[in-house]
């Protein structure tokens, strides 16, 4: 079984829907408002596990309620939990995230525990990564910590991926540029290349400055447009996703990601992965939540099976 580890943020969800999401100065009133777990990195870990690999996830909850919540979900999922610390005196990580009727959600974090993930934390667990195929990043942690886990993942000739979100407001370091897979959507690939991207020759435009950084391949999301895979020598594919009715997008990029990550050790094809991220991205779209609305391998196979026939 491949093993992927996550390094990243874990936050509870605090969801509200509503038809659309507020003008600024404006007050609207949701429709409903419930709280999932969620984060970033929790999301790609749960989807590691849910769809056939075996996750392990390095995370700091907070000494609150949510924090040991959050905890049992991943245990649900089948995460391997040892390496979630638990940070005295600190909050865990919290999303206000707003979804509305076109299932589009926007997002706002409060860090908590998730600040004070440290390069010590990925030095403590440099025998885990010895032992697995990849490790899996975002940014939703300290920088600092990303750099360290890319670097001992690097020494430890592991496959490295990094889906940069969120983009931070200043220049993402060179050192996060030197990665196997680099996952952006297009917004982010526009505020990290400062390409605006319009049509094609944009897309390679921007895809060369991140070739040009170190990255070895890019495999940007482009939602219900699919993903295009570019490769070092800039050769380019174009995945298309199937259509499906948009519940709620949250945690569809997560489980791409992951789902990209783990068929790419299993298979060591790019094309077979997109394929089936494609796949697991577009069913988690189709449910609301964020963890819960990632499917299981044998859900995700099923619908690419019938997307191929
Ligand atoms: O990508 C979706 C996730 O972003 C949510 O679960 C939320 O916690 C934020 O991290």
């Amino acid at each position: 079984m491949a093993k992927i580890i996550t390094i990243g943020s874990v936050n509870m969800d605090l969801v509200l829907r509503s038809k659309r999401s507020p003008i600024p100065g404006e007050t609207i009133k949701a429709e409903n408002f419930y709280t999932n777990p969620g984060g970033k990195g929790a999301n790609q870990a749960v989807a590691i596990a849910k769809l056939g690999g075996e996750s392990v996830f390095l995370a700091r909850t907070g000494d609150d309620g949510y924090g040991s919540e959050l905890k049992t979900a991943l245990k649900k999922y089948g995460v391997d939990t040892q390496c979630v610390k638990e940070t005295e005196n600190c909050c865990s990580g919290i999303a206000v995230i707003t979804v509305t009727d076109d299932g589009e959600n926007s997002i706002i974090i409060a860090g908590g525990a998730n600040d004070k993930l440290c390069r010590q934390d990925v030095d403590d667990i440099e025998d885990q990564i010895e032992s697995a195929d990849a490790v899996m990043m975002q940014l939703e942690v300290p920088i600092e910590t990303i750099k360290r886990a890319i670097q001992i993942a690097k020494k430890h000739n592991k496959l490295t991926v990094l889906d940069p979100t969120p983009v931070p407001i200043s220049d993402l370091p060179d050192e996060l540029f030197e990665v196997d897979i680099f996952s952006p959507n297009k917004s982010e690939t526009e505020s990290i290349t400062g390409i605006t991207i319009k049509n094609d020759n944009d897309i390679k435009k921007a895809c060369d400055y991140l070739l040009a950084k170190g990255v070895k391949q890019v495999v940007m999301k482009l939602g219900g447009q699919g993903a295009l895979i570019v490769n070092s020598s800039g050769e380019t594919r174009h995945i298309e996703a199937r259509k499906v009715k948009a519940v709620d997008t949250t945690a569809a990029g997560d489980c791409f990601t992951a789902a990209m990550t783990l068929r790419y050790v299993e298979t060591g094809s790019m094309e077979k992965a997109v394929k089936f991220a494609c796949a697991a991205g577009a069913l988690t779209v189709t449910a609301k939540g964020a963890q819960q609305s990632i499917p299981y391998l044998k859900d995700a196979e099923e619908f690419l099976k019938n997307k191929e026939e």
